[in-house]
């Protein structure tokens, strides 16, 4: 982290910290460490999304290609190094490729595994915040693919509130112009026990990799605080369909950072991740007016995710 993202993560820590709804904005978690921990929850028994994921591109891979069809320009929000670009990827017969990521290394890494195994691919990587706005001449191509396609499995739109999520679909069909498409990935709201359980699971990586943050604020950003008076806690908030995670504080305790000081009792919360949920319906209600419109959905064999083509209405 250099001292400007120190400073922004800072002055973030403090706005969310004086709220009297306590929290930290999510991207936070998501450091060195915390992103490999969050490749160890997707391995974990309870943690079903990215297995849930996996089953449905392999279930569906035919009709996903017919969907997408030949010739396109894939652009992937995040590097796809793993097992699901590599599907779409077989099964589509792209013009090209863009992965666009913001950590370099993530970048540089997804590049060589794929062109080795699509060595007559083109890949254009893009190192970009993607949730940002994309320079469109990063993603001309000369001749030009039959359309875009914007490919974002995962379900990482959850993490965004309904109208972030809104809005991000808004920028992906500007983003994939007319006759473009959006591959979506989506997580399905389902029992409450299931959803608890795979975000607090059993191997308690989904407790170390909320409590990294507090470890962030101690060596990033030389808080003072007692790490092991806040625990992990993960809820299903079921009026927003929503799993909500916290760190709770488990006795008195305080937290000061840069001459301020925030003090909490027994039970006092940080609000720090939400992973929305929806139905399939309740996401092609939320697709609405961003200028998308639904054309097919799937889900796994299971049922527990499900994965949206929307086509763009926009006109050349
Ligand atoms: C990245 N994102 C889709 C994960 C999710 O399921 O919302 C983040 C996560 N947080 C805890 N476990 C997984």
């Amino acid at each position: 982290m250099n001292q400007q993202e120190k400073l922004h993560f800072a002055d973030d820590v403090i706005e969310g910290l004086s709220a009297s709804h306590r929290s930290i904005p999510c991207k936070y978690l998501y450091d060195e460490r915390g992103s490999e921990l969050f490749e160890g929850i997707c391995d974990t028994e309870d943690y079903y999304v990215t297995r849930a994921d996996i089953a449905l591109h392999e279930a569906h891979r035919d009709e996903i290609a017919e969907a997408v069809g030949p010739n396109a320009h894939i652009i992937e929000f995040g590097s796809g190094a793993g097992i699901k670009i590599r599907i779409i990827l077989e099964a589509t017969h792209p013009r090209a490729y863009t992965p666009i990521e913001i950590s370099g290394e993530a970048l540089a890494q997804s590049v060589e595994a794929l062109s080795e195994q699509f060595p007559d691919l083109e890949i254009r990587p893009l190192q970009a915040d993607y949730t940002k706005p994309v320079p469109d001449e990063a993603l001309t191509l000369d001749p030009p693919a039959r359309h875009r396609v914007v490919y974002f499995p995962g379900s990482t739109i959850s993490n965004f509130t309904h109208t972030e999520a809104h809005e991000f679909l808004t920028r992906m069909a500007r983003i994939a112009g007319p006759g473009g498409g959006v591959l979506i990935g989506v997580d399905l709201i389902k029992p409450i026990e299931r959803l608890e359980r795979a975000y607090d699971d059993s191997d308690g990586v989904t407790a170390a990799f909320n409590t990294n943050l507090l470890r962030r604020l101690e060596s990033d950003l030389d808080a003072t605080l007692e790490r092991d008076a806040f625990e992990h806690r993960a809820i299903y908030n079921e009026d927003r369909q929503r799993i909500e995670m916290h760190l709770v504080a488990t006795r008195p305790t305080k937290i000061e950072l840069d001459g301020k000081r925030f003090d909490f009792d027994t039970g006092d919360s940080i609000h720090t991740e939400n992973s929305h949920k929806y139905s399939i319906e309740g996401f092609r209600a939320l697709v609405k007016g961003t200028g998308l419109h639904p054309v097919t959905t799937w889900t796994d064999p299971d049922r527990l995710f499900s994965m949206h083509y929307l086509e763009t209405d926009l006109t050349p």
